[in-house]
């Protein structure tokens, strides 16, 4: 029997065909199929073509018709790139004295902050831990997204960190959402550790990263490039350790101060996440270099902070993901299509720079090129969501939920 299936008709499907992986898009380049329809094979698209067509070709191949009863818009299923949905506790109290003046890293200093997502981490049990990634992961599917990354980063030893990545690692194995989990044990230098940056760094190699490796629990690290975190020489030789044994990198950088987005280049991480405060300097070195950079407008929204200069680094000539950067400190609201179209709005971005931003340059944040565009041998993830026009999905800012989600082909 074939287990082809061919799912239509939709009213447009927004296939991201032939776009480039840098620079600037205007809307006119996307590829818009209209009154569109798409043939599945083995969890891979196989054909995108009017309704008609693939009706033939799904008669030829023997495939199952998903009929859809209201007319819908076909996105490649959204990616979000950079998460910390793997935590214990709230910071409702950090948010309201944020709100109320004081800054992120005044909290951190008087004891608040990622600390206090530790303390209440490192409490909780691994089966606690993975079924808050499994809540929150089944919203993140509910609002189109069928790909995530998600760091530990929140226990800071080495047994704590290892229950973070077997925590994601469980809800990883139940599906249906792709988890992708990253390291990020380089969070902070946990207070209890009797020792400088350097100290922990070599600790974490030595200790912490040739278990994860054994135990093929991720294949990512990352590391937090700031004052209060880790300094430049700290993540220098973190990060080129850590390519050398293979895995791959990604970096949270210039997110108050510059710096983090030149160690990145020059490791060859993937992605440099956050840059807000990337001036022309790191904004020329990010275009030149094949980093994607990644904005995290959910954590400008929640710290009140200015965004990433996503305009300037695109007329420049770079790449730009956005991802949601959910967690509970500075980016509390997890939105990702909200948090995508209010930055748009705010940075001037084109629609089509926006969702390729969540979809297949998010991909690459992640060094994935299997998935994020609806084109012939890419993975089967679509997110269709009930409208004629896809403006509309960017237009209500995040209130359009989808209304139909496909997972290699399934629908969910
Ligand atoms: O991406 N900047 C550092 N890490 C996280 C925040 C973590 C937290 O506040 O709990 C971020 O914003
Ligand atoms: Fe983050």
């Amino acid at each position: 029997m074939s287990n082809a299936i061919a799912i239509g008709p939709f009213a447009q499907i927004i296939t991201m065909k032939g776009l480039p992986l840098k620079g600037a898009l205007s809307d006119d380049q996307l590829e818009i199929v209209e009154d569109g329809a798409l043939l599945v094979e083995s969890g891979r698209v196989s054909a995108v073509a009017k309704a008609k067509a693939i009706r033939s070709m799904a008669t030829e191949v023997g495939a199952t018709w998903h009929e859809l009863e209201k007319p819908q818009v076909a996105t490649p299923g959204l990616i979000d790139a950079h998460t910390h949905i793997c935590f214990a506790g709230s910071r409702a109290k950090d948010y309201a004295a944020r709100s109320a003046g004081k800054t992120y890293l005044e909290i951190a200093q008087a004891g608040g902050g990622i600390w206090d997502t530790v303390l209440k981490t490192r409490a909780a049990s691994q089966e606690e831990l993975s079924k808050s990634v499994l809540q929150r992961s089944a919203r993140l599917l509910q609002s189109g997204i069928t790909t995530v990354e998600v760091k530990s980063g929140y226990a800071l030893t080495v047994e704590g960190e290892l229950k973070m990545l077997r925590a994601i690692q469980a809800a990883r194995e139940r599906g249906p959402i792709d988890i992708i989990p990253t390291c990020l044990p380089a969070h902070i230098v946990p207070k209890d550790f009797g020792g400088n940056a350097m100290e922990y760094v070599a600790y974490l190699l030595a200790e912490f990263f040739p278990i994860v490796q054994r135990e093929q629990l991720a294949k990512r690290a990352d590391i937090f490039v700031e004052a209060e975190a880790f300094g430049l020489a700290e993540a220098r030789h973190y990060l080129s350790t850590l390519q050398e044994r293979g895995f791959d990198l990604t970096v949270h950088a210039d997110q108050f101060s510059v710096g983090g987005s030149q160690v990145a280049i020059d490791c060859g991480a993937y992605s440099a996440d956050h840059l807000e405060a990337s001036g022309e300097t790191e904004i020329q070195a990010l275009a030149k270099s094949d980093v994607i950079p990644v904005a995290l407008p959910g954590a400008s929204l929640g710290l009140g902070c200015a965004f990433t200069p996503g305009r300037r680094l695109l007329d420049a000539g770079a790449s730009l993901a956005i991802a949601s950067d959910w967690n509970p400190g500075s980016a509390p609201m997890g939105d990702l299509l909200t948090s995508a179209s209010i930055f748009g709005m705010a940075e001037k971005l084109s629609l089509a720079e926006v969702l390729s931003g969540i979809t297949f340059r998010g991909a690459a944040a992640l060094g994935l090129n299997d998935r994020g565009r609806l084109v012939e041998g890419q993975l089967a993830d679509i997110t269709g969501f009930e409208t004629t026009d896809y403006r509309e999905i960017f237009y209500q800012q995040g209130q359009l939920r989808p209304s139909s989600v496909w997972k290699k082909g399934q629908l969910i």
